[in-house]
């Protein structure tokens, strides 16, 4: 577990140095360089703000974004403990659930999915079928009973069974998420923000804790609800007021909800500097990021880092593509 009183980048560096030993990890290409990208986008210029793209998406065929960094402690920590099956939750297109099969299967963990809706099964939609036939057993729970477990996820503990709350929101996710910047070797002083999509929100905490001071974190969140402010206000205590804000205009209507305008920006964002976005985080992130920019949120002169959290999963069954 994260040590206390321990500096984050002593704990980061001392998991660093296990996985790295790993064969697997190292011949998975999980372990690579992030590539960082400068956007060249006419209405960023306009304005005179340099805009990175922080390329998680591109980590890794089927672990994209920022799952592989919300899970990676968790893997390391259920083989510290002498786990043989990790054990998460998600919903029917969870991101989370699907990676989980794969980097699990890679070390060898039996892996199980509680999935949100007994209506369900496995021929529901791609991403369920792919987590099943990459050797995740699945449960099908009402969302009664998926409400339940997720706010009481240690019923679900037993004897070796690692339990990762959904999303891969722990402590340990969050040590993870901290470590994104290192792996792209980026220099996070030289930034004025960093942007990012919260859903759970461990990524921005997580993020926050590894930038310094001196660099606003913006994060656009994809839910709908009073709650989501309430929530990261209660993550955030104690650390400076004016080191983070959340975006809560650009949900399009709340979770997994898009507009007409919405994937007409994602297109049109896609055609015009090459970068591929999803509709569920990261084009509404983006959006968000161009209308803070337009609207001088974020002024001229800035240096701005966008962190692509991947999903691009997601795109499928919008139409995006021409
Ligand atoms: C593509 C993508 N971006 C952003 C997020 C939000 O991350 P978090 O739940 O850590 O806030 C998620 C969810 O994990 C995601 O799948």
């Amino acid at each position: 577990m994260p040590i206390p009183d321990t500096p984050l980048s002593q704990q980061i560096a001392c998991f660093e140095t296990a996985l790295a030993a790993d064969p697997r990890l190292q011949a998975s290409g999980l372990l690579a360089t992030l590539d960082i990208d400068t956007l060249s986008y006419a209405l960023f210029e306009a304005c005179s703000v340099q805009v990175d793209v922080l390329r998680a998406d591109q980590l890794h065929p089927v672990v994209s974004g920022n799952k592989w960094f919300k899970l990676k402690y968790n893997l390391l920590q259920a083989q510290r403990d002498g786990c043989r099956e990790l054990l998460s939750f998600g919903g029917a297109w969870s991101n989370h659930l699907h990676a989980l099969a794969y980097v699990g299967g890679l070390l060898g963990f039996k892996t199980c999915g509680i999935v949100r809706g007994n209506e369900l099964d496995t021929a529901a939609n791609p991403m369920l079928a792919e987590a099943q036939a990459l050797g995740m057993e699945l449960e099908f729970v009402s969302r009664q009973q998926f409400r339940y477990y997720r706010e009481a996820p240690r019923q679900l503990a037993a004897d070796l069974r690692w339990v990762i709350p959904e999303g891969g929101d722990n402590q340990l996710g969050q040590l993870g998420a901290a470590s994104m910047l290192l792996q792209a070797h980026a220099v996070a002083g030289e930034y004025s923000h960093v942007v990012v999509a919260v859903g759970t929100g461990c990524t921005f905490a997580g993020l926050r804790q590894a930038l310094p001071d001196s660099v606003k974190l913006v994060g656009v969140s994809a839910l709908k609800g009073a709650w989501v402010e309430q929530d990261m206000a209660r993550r955030m205590r104690g650390l400076p007021a004016g080191g983070w804000y959340l975006d809560q205009a650009h949900h399009f209507g709340g979770f997994g909800k898009v507009t007409p305008d919405l994937l007409s920006f994602i297109r049109g964002f896609g055609d015009n500097t090459g970068l591929l976005l999803d509709p569920i985080y990261t084009g509404k992130a983006m959006m968000a990021l161009q209308d803070l920019i337009s609207e001088s949120m974020i002024p001229c002169g800035s240096r701005v880092l966008f962190v692509h959290s991947g999903g691009l999963q997601g795109r499928r069954g919008f139409p995006i593509t021409h």
